[in-house]
Parts: structure tokens; C-alpha cells; sequence
């Protein structure tokens, strides 16, 4: 083991002891100690699912990058891991070990990262390359292949990026090996480039799968490709495209295109491109195929151009509660993986409250707390506006409304306690469907998961407000009616 590994594992061993539980989340991945950015390597191997992520121990900054890793049987039960990749190559010297994704082959378990090389340029100025390498491990140890980096930027064609070539997604069809990979034209726009191999380690260069033609932001980061319910699903983390409507926003979007996917002529026609969770903070998402046959999806819960964590915290980034996909009415619809049902302790239920404006803030006996999922349904048409107040007491409170004759609903978290955040709210389209709107809601301390709709819409957003800032109140505009169901979510239970 490289000395540079060998240190990271020892100086997370130590550290993690250090961080008390109380000041982490319950039941969401964070890393050990220090910065942790998107999810790697999603997959199942050997009976269980294994997640690694970007991961920079020292620092709650990122910083050269490391691949943090945990595993689970149940997507809620995580076990922490030792640092899987350190950057310690001539060929991944510069910024590190950049995302990728897995795949399990004969017995192994076959990483695909980017190896960012740091080189010096005729004139002195340093210069990062990104180019594709793989690691095959046991699922603990993982040694990177002697002939690494086994996918360049020479292999692209003329006019591509060798500087923003990165976050592979592998995948094995029958004998052969897949790899869409991140890269932007000489334009400046986003592409996604295919290769194939048949043994993982010599590649060939396909085709452009895709473009974005300056449509969609510079460049199409943490591509994934799957199929799902008979329809292939693209999804893509792309950067600074222009806001459209409520549909995207500036900065770090996520996006996916259901399309269809011809595997012999390897071309993927696309249809509308959709948010994918509508919070502040949700980047990168990644997915893998649970051993039932359910695609599961995990992202990580924050944004680039919005940094939030407080000084203090030892650990930095955190994953989403992992999430099941299935495609209804055309879009994708992401629900909370079922296993988060084994942990829900403390039933809480009212039917039919009535409210009314001058009820003020309403507190119901038992609905509260920093841990829980919860569902409310609103019912009624007699209301303009209704509001959950989260994480709530006379300074703080986290909002979210729903504008009913707009059909907009919104997270405020202008009162959670940030003084650096500078985007404190954000609105999606909602439909009253069939008379109510139903909202479900994850928290874990400091994140706030929003199901609309049954998972038609997702909203997911971080709050630092502190832990023991707890109650939850509802109230309204008009009359409304409303019906609540909370858990507290135990994971040591
Ligand atoms: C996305 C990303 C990737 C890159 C990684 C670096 O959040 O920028 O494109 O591989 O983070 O940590």
C-alpha cells in the first residue's frame, strides 16, 4: 500500500473517533472526517452495495482527491470503510483521483476513476489532464492497473478537451465494456464521448453519444446511463446553464432525458430534459441496480457555488437518503428506498385538521423533531397559501409553502441561521392533484428531502440550524385542511 493511502486510513481511523455522533447525521452517508463531494463507484458487489465518493480527509475544503468508501445491506445501515484511492501515481499527482463509477467482473470489483495528472507547461504554468484509469479490488484494497491511464484524451478527436475529460460511467453489456465520459468541444460546449473494450484495460473510442450544442451549460458532468421501466435514462450534473422557468436554474443542475437506447447502432434518441430534484443542494447524482431489480439513486446534498458548512463541523458533505426510480406519466419519479421503513419508531398521526388564518402557527402534540419522515396532505381548495415550518422556534424556522393558485411550491431557509447563504430559497411547480397535495419529507438534521406529489417532484436542501431547534407548525392563508403522519427515524433502534 502507498504511503499516501496507507496515511490517509490511519489519520481517518483516529479522527472519526473524534467527531461525536450527535453532530452527524442519523441515517445519511457523510465521510469520516473532513470533505466529501459526489457519490463513486455505486454498486453492488459480492451481496452488497457499495458507495465511494470524492473525499478529502484533512480539510473540511476540498482538496486533492481521495475515494472515500462505505458499504450496506439496506441503504440505510451504512458501515465505514478504509480510503479506498489516494492519490499516489505520476498519472494522478495533480488533483487526484476524480469520480468514476464500478462494475463487478469475474469475482472483482473494477473501479473507473479520473486521474488527474498535474503537468508543467513550456512557459512554467501548471496544467491539470484529466484522463480515465481503473483500480480492481476485493472490496476493501484496490490496486490501479499497470498500464493506467488506460483511456486519454489523444483518443478523443480533434477538437475535444483534454483539460475537462472526466467522471466515467462503466458499464459491462454481455462481453463487452462501456465508458461515457464527460468532455466539451472546442466551442466550450458539453459532450459525452463512448468508448468500448473488451477487457476493461484497452479501449476504443465509439462516438459522441451526445451534445449539448451550448444548450445546456459547458459541461455535462457525472453522466449516467440506464434502462429503466423500457425506457434508456440519461442523466447528466451540468454546470452554469441559463435558468429556464422554474425548470432550471443557475449554477449546478441536475438532469435527466428519458430517451431510447439503440444498442447495436449505439445511438440514444432523447425526449425532454428534466430537473431532478429541485432543492439547493443536489449535484451529481449516481445509480445502481439493487439484487431485486429496483434502480436506486444517491446524489450529493450541496452545491458548488453555495458552500454552507459552518467552520467548526469536522466533517463536510453529505449523501441523500438513496432514492428508487420508476418512470410514471413520462417523468421520473424517486421515493425513499422502502428498507426506511424498517427504522420508523414513534408513530404520530392526525386526520383532518382544520386550519384557518387566524389559528396563527400551529404546533400538533408529538410532530417534531430533527430525524423523521413524515407525510402531510393538504387538502381543500379554500386556501391561498399553506406552510410547514421546520426546524422552527421564535428566531429559526425553515418554510415550505404551497402557493395553491399558482401552483408553486417553495423551500425558504432565509431564517435556518446561515449568515453566508446567499441562496436561501428556491420554487417548483406542484399540482393539487385529485384535491390535495401531498408532501413528504425526510430530515435529518441538517438536510431536508422533499417528495412531492409521491415522488414526482423532489426538493432537497440543507439547513445548519441548530440540532436542537425542533419544532415543526403549520398554518395557512384561507381555510385549509390538512392530515399528517410522522416517524421518527431510529437508526440504532
Ligand atoms: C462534480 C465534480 C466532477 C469531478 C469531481 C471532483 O462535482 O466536479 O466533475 O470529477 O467533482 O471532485
Amino acid at each position: 500500500m502507498s504511503e499516501v493511502l496507507q496515511k490517509a486510513r490511519l489519520y481517518e481511523a483516529e479522527q472519526e473517533k473524534l467527531v461525536p455522533q450527535k453532530t452527524r447525521p442519523e441515517f445519511h452517508v457523510t465521510a469520516p472526517v473532513g470533505w466529501l463531494n459526489d457519490p463513486n463507484g455505486f454498486s453492488l458487489y459480492q451481496g452488497e452495495y457499495h458507495l465511494f465518493y470524492q473525499y478529502y480527509p484533512y480539510d473540511i475544503h476540498w482538496g486533492p482527491m481521495h475515494w472515500g468508501h462505505c458499504k450496506t445491506k439496506d441503504f440505510v445501515r451504512w458501515e465505514q470503510l478504509p480510503c479506498a484511492l489516494a492519490p499516489d501515481m505520476p498519472y494522478d499527482n495533480g488533483e487526484g483521483c476524480f469520480s468514476g463509477t464500478a462494475v463487478e467482473h469475474e469475482g472483482k470489483q473494477i473501479l473507473m476513476y479520473t486521474s488527474v495528472r498535474s503537468i508543467i507547461l513550456e512557459d512554467g504554468r501548471k496544467k491539470n489532464v484529466q484522463n480515465q484509469s481503473i483500480a480492481v479490488g476485493d472490496g476493501i484494497n484496490y490496486e490501479k492497473a499497470s498500464c493506467n491511464p488506460v483511456i486519454t484524451g489523444e483518443m478523443l478527436p480533434e477538437g475535444s478537451s483534454r483539460v475537462d475529460f472526466r467522471d466515467p460511467k462503466i458499464w459491462k453489456e454481455k462481453n463487452r465494456f462501456f465508458s461515457l465520459i464527460a468532455n466539451r468541444d472546442e466551442e466550450g460546449s458539453g459532450q459525452l464521448a463512448l468508448f468500448s473494450s473488451e477487457d476493461a484495460l484497452n479501449w476504443k473510442y465509439e462516438k459522441m453519444l451526445m451534445r449539448s450544442l451550448n444548450q445546456l451549460g459547458n459541461i455535462w458532468e457525472c453522466p449516467d446511463f440506464f434502462s429503466l421501466d423500457g425506457k434508456q435514462m440519461l442523466i447528466i450534473s451540468p454546470i452554469f446553464p441559463n435558468a429556464k422557468g422554474l425548470e432550471i436554474h443557475n449554477g449546478n443542475n441536475s438532469i435527466c432525458f428519458i430517451g431510447d437506447y439503440d444498442r447495436e447502432k449505439l445511438e440514444f434518441v432523447k425526449d425532454q430534459a428534466y430537473q431532478i430534484d429541485y432543492g439547493m443542494d443536489f449535484y451529481a447524482p449516481q445509480t445502481t441496480q439493487a439484487e431485486d431489480g429496483r434502480r436506486i439513486m444517491i446524489a450529493w446534498v450541496q452545491s458548488w457555488t453555495n458552500y454552507l458548512t459552518p467552520d467548526d463541523m469536522k466533517w463536510a458533505g453529505m449523501m441523500t437518503i438513496p432514492r428508487e426510480l420508476s418512470i410514471c406519466n413520462g417523468r421520473l419519479r424517486q421515493v425513499p428506498v422502502r428498507e426506511l421503513e424498517h427504522y420508523r419508531k414513534n408513530r404520530t398521526a392526525y386526520q383532518n385538521v382544520r386550519l384557518e388564518t387566524a389559528d396563527g402557527e400551529k404546533k400538533l402534540d408529538g410532530i417534531s423533531g430533527r430525524c423523521f419522515d413524515m407525510t402531510v396532505d393538504i387538502l381543500g381548495a379554500d386556501y391561498e397559501t399553506f406552510t410547514i415550518l421546520l426546524a422552527c422556534d421564535e428566531e429559526y424556522r425553515t418554510s415550505l409553502t404551497y402557493d395553491r393558485k399558482k401552483g408553486i411550491f417553495t423551500t425558504d431557509r432565509s431564517y435556518s441561521g446561515m449568515g453566508k447563504d446567499l441562496l436561501s430559497s428556491r420554487s417548483m411547480y406542484a399540482d393539487h392533484e385529485k384535491g390535495k397535495l401531498n408532501v413528504r419529507i425526510i430530515m435529518d438534521k441538517f438536510s431536508v428531502e422533499i417528495f412531492v406529489n409521491d415522488g414526482m417532484q423532489a426538493m432537497t436542501s440543507l439547513i445548519y440550524t441548530p440540532v436542537d431547534i425542533d419544532q415543526i407548525r403549520f398554518c395557512c392563508e384561507g381555510k385549509a385542511e390538512f392530515s399528517v403522519e410522522k416517524y421518527d427515524i431510529v437508526r440504532n433502534g
